[in-house]
């Protein structure tokens, strides 16, 4: 369940003002892909969108008011968006609640692709937060997807109970969920041409630092990531996005 929603107005980490449009920052946000970028999303403040009831907290955004973005959205109870297209592609994973559209409800743990030329007008009755990627499609990439991740067959990675779940896979960018257990192991993320990382449960550790539950990373470039967590931990992870194009923006 949505651990505040209704209580959000009392939030005081909540940011009320007016979204600052005219802000450089605001425009570009961790935009250049041939840098590392990590942003702890349950760190910074919920922004409000033009949708009353629906918030944000930016990680990665470049554009204007159509932007190519990726952020943890919150819907409150009973919110509602406009009707929508998606000319850029949009990407969700439901982290909280459950978020609704005219095609159906879906529960925490699922993976939407609601590729260009789709379209629809997103709610939740009861408040959810997901996790939204933005104008971030291959051209030519349209498979519109829905999976119940939490109901999926999940392969075995080895013996200490890693798994591993494929979500999609489109001209050499491919999006999977790790799930490590408690205590694992290292587990090695060799990847070429960038590596984004979203903690989605639990906490993670790498040579960096530790990364808890709404940490998003990302990696340029090629290399390999040794991560393992002690609490146990389920991660997206999206590999090969540097060297290809995007759908273009609106001039
Ligand atoms: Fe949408």
């Amino acid at each position: 369940m949505l651990r505040d929603g209704l209580n959000l107005l009392k939030d005081k980490s909540v940011n009320h003002k007016k979204i600052p449009l005219m802000d450089e920052a605001y425009f570009n946000l961790n935009g250049n892909l041939d840098e590392k970028a990590v942003v702890c999303s349950r760190d910074q403040p919920w922004i409000p969108s033009p949708r009353r009831g629906v918030l944000r907290r930016p990680m990665y955004r470049l554009g204007g008011e159509v932007a190519r973005a990726t952020s943890v959205v919150r819907y409150e109870p009973g919110s509602v968006f406009d009707n929508h297209k998606h000319p850029g592609g949009e990407e969700i994973f439901v982290l909280e609640g459950v978020f609704q559209d005219e095609q159906g409800d879906y529960p925490a743990g699922t993976y939407l692709r609601n590729p260009p030329g789709s379209s629809h007008s997103p709610r939740s009755l009861d408040g959810c937060e997901i996790f939204v990627k933005l104008w971030q499609f291959c051209p030519g990439d349209s498979q519109s997807k829905s999976i119940r991740t939490d109901q999926a067959a999940w392969t075995d990675m080895g013996a200490d109970g890693t798994m591993m779940l494929p979500l999609h896979s489109y001209g050499g960018v491919i999006v999977q969920l790790i799930r490590l257990p408690a205590v694992s192991q290292k587990f090695s993320l060799p990847f070429e041409n960038g590596m984004e990382i979203f903690v989605i449960r639990g906490r993670i550790e790498d040579c960096s630092g530790q990364y808890g539950a709404g940490c998003w990373i990302r990696h340029p470039r090629s290399g390999r990531l040794d991560i393992h967590s002690s609490d146990g931990a389920i991660v997206y992870v999206e590999t090969g996005r540097q060297e290809k194009p995007f759908i273009a923006l609106p001039r």
